[in-house]
C-alpha cells in the first residue's frame, strides 16, 4: 500500500522560517539546548585543517563559533561593499547572522577565495543570507546568485535562506557572486567552503553543478518543523531540514545513541542517523511527490540514506524496493547494524521527483528513512574565460589597485557583467583581446603580467603616471596590434623589437609625451655604479668649467652648450644636426632631391642614419632671409620637443648652427593631401570611407593639439596642402607651432585679413577681420573648409565662370540642395549618403559664422567617428547568451512564520 504526501509548497532550495532568538532571555535559545543534548556527538573525518573555510561576512574579527567551527572575516576576499550589524530585535543565534555585508554600488559583486586544493577538486559551497532589517527599512531584497559564471538562482531574503551548491573549480579560485537585479540591495551573511574527498558521492563535472533543492533529516520532529539544523557531528556542516512532511508516515528514534559508524564522508552525521521515518500502521511503505521543484527538463540527482538498526540476525527481515520516478532499484536488506545505505539515483522527469520506498512481501518489518537529498543539475551554458587571463588580470588590477566596479569575478563571462575596459573574443574559452587602461592613474612600471595576456591586440596604457622602461616582454604578444603608452613617465629606449614591428606596420605604437623616453637614439644608459659616478664627476665639472668660460668668452659657453644639448637632447627623442649632418642628410643639398620651395625657403628629401637604420626625411631649411633670430628659432623648437602624436608630422631633429637653422621631419611618402583632392589631381582619393578616414585623423591629430595638451597649440595655418599622408595614406598635420620661424610660409595674419590674398585662401576664419586674432575656432572654422573640400573636391574659393568673381565654398554648399550636386562627382556611388550628410553637418557647425557657434574638437571628432561608423556599417548587433532559467523554479515562499519567544515557548 502506498500513499503520497502532496507538497503544495515545495522550494527550489528551502528556505525556512526565521527562527528568532528569545529576546528576553537570549542565552537560553533553543538551539543551544538543542546541541547541548547532543554534546558528546563526534565529529569525525574532517577537521578544520582539511581546507574547510567559513567565511562571516562582515566580522569585526576571527572567531571560534559554539559548534566549534572558525570563522575568519570576509576582507581577505572582498573589496567592495559594506559591512552592517542587522537589527537587535531579529538577532539570530547563528553567530555568523550578527553582521552581514551590502553591495550597494555596481551590479556583480564577487567573493573570490583562491582555493589551497587548487583546480579541478569538487566544492561544496554554502552561502547564507539573513535580511535581519539591517538598514531599518523592512524591506527584503531580492537578488541573483552567481557562482563562478552560472547564475545559481535567485535569493528571496524575506526568510533566512542558504544556496547549497556542488561546484568543481577550473581554476584555482571561486567566484560567489551577488548580482544585483533591482529588487533591492544585495546581501550575504556567511560563506562556507568545503573541498570534497576525490571519492566524494557527490560528484559533479566541469560542465555542471548541482544545486540543492531539499535536505532533510527525517523522523527528527520531537523539536520543530520549521528550523534549519547544522550538527556538530556533520562532517560537511550541511545545514538541514526536519519538516520532511509526514503523513503515512510516523518519527521514529533508534533504540540506541550509540555511534552510527561513519564509513563514506557524505553520510549524514550520527544525530541525523539515529532519526527516522517509517510507514504508519497497515501501510507497507511510504512515497514522497516533489512537484514542480525545478525547469521541466531538469536531471535531478537524489541521495537516500537508511541506517541498520536491526542485529546482524534478522538484517533480512527487513527488505525493501527503492523506486525513483519509476526507476526501481532493490531489494535491500537492511544494512548491518549501525552502518548506512546509500542509494543514489540520477533521475529526469518533468522537473518531478517522486519517491516510493516499499517493504517486499517477505519482509517481516516495514521500511525506514533516515535522510533524503535531492539536487538539481544546473549544466553551465558558458565556459569561463581562459584561465591565465583571469591570473593576470588578478594580478593587474592588485599591482595598479584599479577599483572599477565591474572588475569582479570573471573578466568576460556572463558577458552582461563583463568588466569594464576590456574586450573579450568569442573563443571557448573566451580570451581577452583588449584592454584600456587609459588615463587610470596607474603608477609604478608596466607589469610582466600584461605579457601574459596572450591574445592581446590592444594595449593602451596612455595618460597615466607609469615609470621605468618598457619590457621586452611587450613584444612576445604576438597578436598585438595597437601599443598606446603616450603620456607617462617612461624612460629608457624603446626596445628594438617593438621598434621593427612599429617599423613594418604591424604595430601601431604611440610613445609620445614620455619625456625621458629615447626612441631615435638607442640611449646606452649602463647600469654601472662606477660610470655614473663618473659622469656625475664629469658634469660637475662640466658646469664649472662652463661658469669659468661664460665669464670669459660668451662664444665658446655658446658652443659647449650646444654640444651638451646635442648629446642629452636624445631623451626628448628629438636630435639637435650640425649644420655638416644636414650636408650629409641632403647628399650636399642635391637638387634633385628637393621636394619643394617656398617662401621659406627649400625642402630636401634625405636620410639620417642610425646603425644599419635608415631613415628617410624631409629636411626644411629656412630662408636666410628670415627676420628670426636663432634664439626665438630654438623657442619655438623646444616648445615642439613634446608635441608627439600619430597624426601630427614627427618633427625628428633640428639644426640651429650659426645662421643656419632647419627643422627635420619623418618624410611623408604621398605628399599632401591637396595633391590627392584637387580638382587638377592626378592621384586621386576616389574612395569616400578613405577620405573620411583621413578627416577622422585630422581631426584626432588637431584635438590633441587644442584639448590634449596642457599649453593648447592654435596651428593657425591648417589647409589641405598642410596635411601630409604617409605610405599607408594616414593623415599627418604639419606646420604646426613653428608659426613665427617659418613666418615666410605661414601667412602672417596682417596678409590673411584680405581673403582675396595669395596664400591661404579661404580657410581663414571671417571672425579674424574683426577680432585680428587667431584661436582655436579659427583653426574649426580652417578645418571645417577642409571637411567641405573633402566631400565636394572642390577649392575652397571657387573662381566664377567669368573668371572676375568668386565665392567660397560653403556658399556653394549652402546654396545646393542635392547630395549629387555636392558630392565629388569623382567618387561616384562609393558612398552612404547619411554618412555624407554627417559629415556637410559637421563640416556647416564649423564654419558658423560666429565663433560661439562652432563647436569644440571633442564634439567634431565625435561626429566624423560617427559618420566613419556609418560608412563602413560597423553597427554590429550584439547577442546576449542565456543564462539559466531558474525563475519558474521557484515555486512559492512560505510567508514568514512571525514566531515570538511566547509562541516558540507554546509549541515546545
Ligand atoms: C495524506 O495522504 C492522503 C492520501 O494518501 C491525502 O489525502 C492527504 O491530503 C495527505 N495529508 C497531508 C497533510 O499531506
Ligand atoms: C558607493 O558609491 C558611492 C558614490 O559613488 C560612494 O560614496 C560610496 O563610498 C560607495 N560605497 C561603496 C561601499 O563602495
Ligand atoms: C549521475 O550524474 C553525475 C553527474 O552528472 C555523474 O557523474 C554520474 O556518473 C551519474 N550517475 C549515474 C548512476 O548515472
Ligand atoms: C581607450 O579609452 C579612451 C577613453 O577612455 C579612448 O579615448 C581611447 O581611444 C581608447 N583606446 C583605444 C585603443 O581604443
Ligand atoms: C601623476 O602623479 C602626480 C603626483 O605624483 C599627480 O599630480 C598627477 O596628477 C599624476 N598624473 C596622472 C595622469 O595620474
Ligand atoms: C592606429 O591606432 C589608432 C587608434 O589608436 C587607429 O585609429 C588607427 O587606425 C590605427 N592605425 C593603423 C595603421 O592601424
Ligand atoms: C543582460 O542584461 C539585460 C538588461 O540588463 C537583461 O535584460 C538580460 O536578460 C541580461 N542577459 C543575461 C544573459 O543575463
Amino acid at each position: 500500500m502506498t500513499s503520497t504526501v502532496p507538497f503544495r509548497m515545495m522550494f527550489f532550495i528551502l528556505v525556512l522560517h526565521v527562527w528568532f532568538i528569545q529576546y528576553v532571555s537570549p542565552r537560553k535559545t533553543y538551539y543551544q539546548k538543542h546541541f547541548k543534548y547532543f554534546k558528546h556527538s563526534r565529529r569525525s573525518l574532517a577537521s578544520d585543517d582539511s581546507g574547510f573555510l567559513n567565511i562571516d561576512s562582515g566580522a569585526a574579527e576571527d572567531y571560534q563559533d559554539d559548534l566549534g567551527r572558525y570563522f575568519v572575516t570576509d576582507r581577505a576576499y572582498i573589496d567592495t561593499g559594506e559591512v552592517h550589524p542587522i537589527s537587535s530585535e531579529t538577532r539570530n543565534v547563528w553567530p555568523f547572522f550578527k553582521n552581514l555585508r551590502s553591495f550597494p554600488n555596481g551590479t556583480r559583486n564577487c567573493y573570490t577565495v583562491r582555493t589551497k586544493e587548487g583546480k579541478n577538486v569538487n566544492y561544496l559551497i554554502t552561502a547564507f543570507f539573513y535580511y535581519g532589517n539591517y538598514d531599518g527599512k523592512n524591506s527584503y531584497p531580492v537578488f541573483d546568485l552567481h557562482i563562478g559564471v552560472t547564475r545559481l538562482r535567485t535569493i528571496n531574503t524575506e526568510q533566512i535562506s542558504f544556496s547549497d551548491v556542488v561546484y568543481f573549480t577550473t581554476a584555482d579560485s571561486i567566484d560567489v557572486c551577488l548580482v544585483n537585479i533591482n529588487r533591492g540591495t544585495p546581501i550575504l551573511s556567511a560563506l562556507q567552503l568545503r573541498p570534497l574527498v576525490t571519492n566524494s558521492l557527490y560528484q559533479t563535472s566541469p560542465a555542471k553543478l548541482l544545486g540543492l533543492v531539499n535536505r532533510y533529516d527525517c523522523g527528527a520532529t520531537p523539536f520543530s518543523n520549521t528550523m534549519l539544523f547544522r550538527y556538530k557531528d556533520d562532517v560537511y556542516d550541511r545545514v538541514w531540514e526536519q519538516n520532511l512532511p509526514v503523513n503515512n508516515t510516523i518519527s521514529s528514534w533508534t533504540s540506541t545513541r550509540s555511534d552510527f559508524s561513519i564509513v563514506y564522508s557524505e553520510q549524514p552525521a550520527a544525530t541525523v542517523l539515529k532519526t527516522f521515518v517509517q510507514p504508519i500502521q497497515g501501510y507497507s511503505g511510504m512515497t514522497y511527490t516533489f512537484s514542480n521543484i525545478a525547469k521541466p527538463t531538469s536531471e535531478f540527482s537524489v541521495y537516500l540514506y537508511f541506517a541498520g538498526t536491526l542485529q546482524s540476525s534478522s538484517q533480512d527481515q527487513r527488505r525493501f524496493t527503492v523506486t525513483i520516478n519509476g526507476n526501481r532499484q532493490g531489494p535491500f536488506n537492511s544494512p548491518e547494524y549501525m552502518k548506512t545505505l546509500n542509494v543514489y539515483q540520477n533521475t529526469s522527469v518533468r522537473g518531478n521527483v517522486q519517491i516510493s520506498i516499499q517493504a517486499t512481501t517477505d519482509s517481516k518489518y516495514t521500511p525506514i528513512l533516515n535522510a533524503l537529498e535531492i539536487f538539481v543539475v544546473i549544466p553551465l551554458e558558458e565556459s569561463p574565460s581562459n584561465p591565465e587571463d583571469v591570473t593576470a588580470m588578478m594580478k593587474i588590477k592588485q599591482t595598479y589597485g584599479i577599483t572599477e566596479d565591474s572588475w569582479q569575478g570573471d573578466p568576460c563571462v556572463p558577458t552582461n557583467f563583463s568588466w569594464s575596459r576590456l574586450g573579450c573574443n568569442s573563443d571557448n574559452p573566451p580570451r581577452i583581446v583588449s584592454l584600456n587602461l587609459s588615463s587610470s592613474e596607474l603608477m609604478g612600471d608596466i607589469i610582466a603580467s600584461l605579457s601574459n595576456l596572450k591574445s592581446l591586440r590592444v594595449l593602451d596604457l596612455s595618460h597615466n603616471n607609469l615609470t621605468g622602461s618598457i619590457p621586452d616582454s611587450l613584444a612576445e604578444l604576438s597578436s598585438l596590434e595597437v601599443l598606446n603608452l603616450a603620456g607617462n613617465k617612461l624612460e629608457g629606449s624603446v626596445p628594438k623589437s617593438l621598434l621593427e614591428k612599429s617599423q613594418t606596420g604591424a604595430l601601431n605604437l604611440s610613445l609620445y609625451e614620455n619625456p625621458k623616453l629615447c626612441y631615435l637614439n638607442p640611449c646606452k644608459h649602463k647600469k654601472n655604479k662606477a660610470i655614473t659616478f663618473a659622469a656625475v664627476a664629469v658634469s660637475t665639472l662640466l658646469v664649472a668649467m662652463v661658469i669659468l668660460i661664460v665669464c670669459y668668452r660668451k662664444s665658446i659657453w655658446q658652443k659647449v652648450i650646444s654640444g651638451f644639448k646635442e648629446k642629452w637632447f636624445c631623451n626628448s627623442g628629438i636630435r639637435r644636426f650640425t649644420y655638416e649632418d644636414l650636408k650629409t642628410i641632403t647628399n650636399k643639398f642635391d637638387n634633385k632631391k628637393c621636394l619643394g620651395e617656398g617662401g621659406f625657403g627649400k625642402v630636401y628629401l634625405g636620410e639620417v642614419k642610425n646603425g644599419t637604420q635608415v631613415t628617410q626625411v624631409a629636411v626644411k631649411l629656412r630662408s636666410q632671409k628670415s627676420t628670426q633670430g636663432a634664439k626665438e628659432f630654438q623657442n619655438e623648437v623646444n616648445n615642439l620637443m613634446n608635441v608627439h602624436h600619430r597624426n601630427l608630422v614627427s618633427l625628428i631633429g633640428y639644426c640651429n648652427d650659426g645662421d643656419n637653422m632647419a627643422v627635420i621631419y619623418e618624410y611623408m611618402a604621398k605628399g599632401n593631401l591637396k595633391q590627392h583632392i584637387s580638382p587638377d589631381a592626378v592621384e586621386v582619393l576616389d574612395s569616400w570611407e578613405k577620405r573620411l578616414q583621413i578627416a577622422v585623423e585630422v581631426a584626432l591629430g588637431l584635438k590633441y593639439l587644442h584639448e590634449d595638451r596642457k599649453t593648447p597649440i592654435v596651428h593657425r595655418d591648417l589647409k589641405l596642402s598642410n596635411i601630409l599622408l604617409s605610405e599607408k595614406l594616414e593623415a599627418k598635420i604639419a606646420d604646426f607651432g613653428l608659426s613665427k620661424a617659418f613666418s615666410a610660409e605661414t601667412t602672417t595674419a596682417e596678409q590673411r585679413s584680405d581673403p582675396s590674398g595669395p596664400i591661404s585662401v579661404g580657410y581663414l576664419d571671417p571672425e579674424f577681420g574683426k577680432t585680428r586674432q587667431l584661436d582655436k575656432k579659427s583653426d574649426i572654422y580652417s578645418f571645417g573648409v577642409i571637411l567641405l573640400e573633402l566631400i565636394t573636391g572642390k577649392e575652397a574659393w571657387i573662381k566664377a565662370s567669368d573668371n572676375n568673381s568668386s565665392i567660397h565654398l560653403s556658399e556653394l554648399v549652402t546654396s545646393l540642395k542635392e547630395l549629387e550636386e555636392i558630392i565629388d562627382s569623382r567618387m561616384q556611388g562609393t558612398y552612404k549618403t547619411n554618412s555624407v550628410w554627417k559629415t556637410v553637418n559637421t563640416a556647416m557647425t564649423c564654419i558658423q559664422k560666429s565663433p560661439k557657434d562652432r563647436k569644440d574638437m571633442k564634439w567634431v571628432l565625435k561626429e566624423l567617428e560617427e559618420a566613419l561608423n556609418m560608412e563602413i556599417g560597423n553597427c554590429e548587433g550584439t547577442t546576449q547568451s542565456n543564462s539559466i532559467d531558474n525563475s519558474k523554479a521557484i515555486v512559492t515562499s512560505r510567508p514568514m512564520g512571525h514566531e515570538t519567544a511566547s509562541e516558540r515557548a507554546r509549541t515546545n
